[in-house]
């Protein structure tokens, strides 16, 4: 992959920003991080240098490049001006706060010219919710990762209402170029689509657990050893048309049955900050994951994530 000569602006350098930055330098992008605070950029900087080392090492960096030739694309600036000066996108990725991501989306609106597009990172705001105002809103989107971005690929593209169709087109070409994997919502809705999915898990998990079903860590179990690596490969609906002859015939098949279950087991809204229940949980992670433990448990989950997009990786080159 040759250097790209053109600029992507990354405002934000806490850990999404710097996963942005690393993802973007890898396909050959000159990258400038801003942040309004000097001491996190310089953090950000020595992180960006020492992680990518440290994938290098262990044969996990994304690219092309020497991890040093890498970070030598990332640049940083503590003005907003310069960090936007000639880019041609902008993924934002301050805190989760309406009104913070209101004032910054108005100071990018102020500074960029019109072809530029700007993508929030957001996890929950709306692209409606802060770009209203701007005079370059058919430019603005949100593009939300997953964390960490840099080994899951996926990235929920959001319009608001007056983003332009071919602003979502051309982001999508973007970040399939960089080697994530989005996907493009119609419209915007409350919890894009990963965490909808993911809350009717986490709700059906919440209300086994509170019945006593099951032990937290066999509902755990049911997932990293059940649905989990199935769904590493397949989506649910083409479960179905696997799991039967055509997606037609597993309906004929086992839709009965489902909403059999359903309509016996499904409660739509557990008491999910239900304490005592949390408490029982966490008593129970208490040995195979103590609270003064949790990072070297994410570090053990990062690893694993790391070896899985390897993985399909190589096997996508098979396919
Ligand atoms: P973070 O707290 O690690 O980093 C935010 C950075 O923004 C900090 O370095 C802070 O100094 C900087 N900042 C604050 N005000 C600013 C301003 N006015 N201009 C420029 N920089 C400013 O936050 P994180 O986790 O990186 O999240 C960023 C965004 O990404 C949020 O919208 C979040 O919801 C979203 N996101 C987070 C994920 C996660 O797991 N942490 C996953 C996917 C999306």
């Amino acid at each position: 992959m040759a250097q790209n000569t053109k600029k992507i602006s990354i405002v934000g350098s806490g850990l999404i920003g710097q996963n942005w930055s690393m993802i973007f330098a890898g396909a050959g992008y000159n990258v400038c991080l801003f942040d309004v605070d000097p001491a996190q950029l310089e953090r950000a900087k020595s992180n960006i240098s020492s992680t990518l080392q440290r994938y290098e090492k262990d044969g996990l960096m994304r690219g092309t490049g020497t991890a040093v030739e890498q970070s030598t694309r990332v640049s940083t600036s503590t003005s907003l001006e310069e960090c936007l000066h000639s880019t041609f996108y902008v993924q934002e990725c301050v805190p989760e706060n309406l009104e913070l991501k209101t004032k910054v989306f108005a100071q990018i609106d102020k500074v960029i010219g019109d072809d530029v597009i700007v993508a929030s990172s957001s996890s929950c705001l709306v692209a409606s919710s802060f770009t209203e105002k701007c005079n370059h809103r058919d430019h603005m989107l949100v593009a939300h990762p997953i964390n960490p971005p840099y080994f899951i690929p996926l990235v929920e593209m959001v319009p608001a209402p007056w983003t332009k169709p071919e602003v979502m087109v051309t982001t999508r070409t973007l970040m399939e170029e960089i080697g994530q994997s989005p996907v493009s919502l119609k419209r915007e809705c409350p919890g894009f689509a990963l965490n909808r999915l993911q809350y009717a898990c986490i709700n059906e998990a919440w209300n086994m657990y509170q019945s006593g079903l099951l032990s937290a860590e066999d509902i755990d179990k049911v997932c990293y050893d059940g649905l989990g690596p199935r769904y590493a490969f397949i989506g649910p609906l083409e479960t179905m048309h696997l799991n039967a002859d055509g997606i037609v015939d597993y309906c004929k098949r086992y839709a009965e049955g489902a909403v059999d279950v359903q309509n016996k087991t499904f409660k739509p809204i557990p008491t999910l900050y239900d304490v005592p229940t949390a408490e029982k949980i966490q008593a129970e992670y208490n040995t195979s994951m103590p609270l003064d433990k949790i990072q070297n448990k994410r570090q053990w989950r990062d690893n694993r994530l790391a070896a899985l997009a390897k993985l399909k990786k190589e096997m996508g080159k098979n396919d």
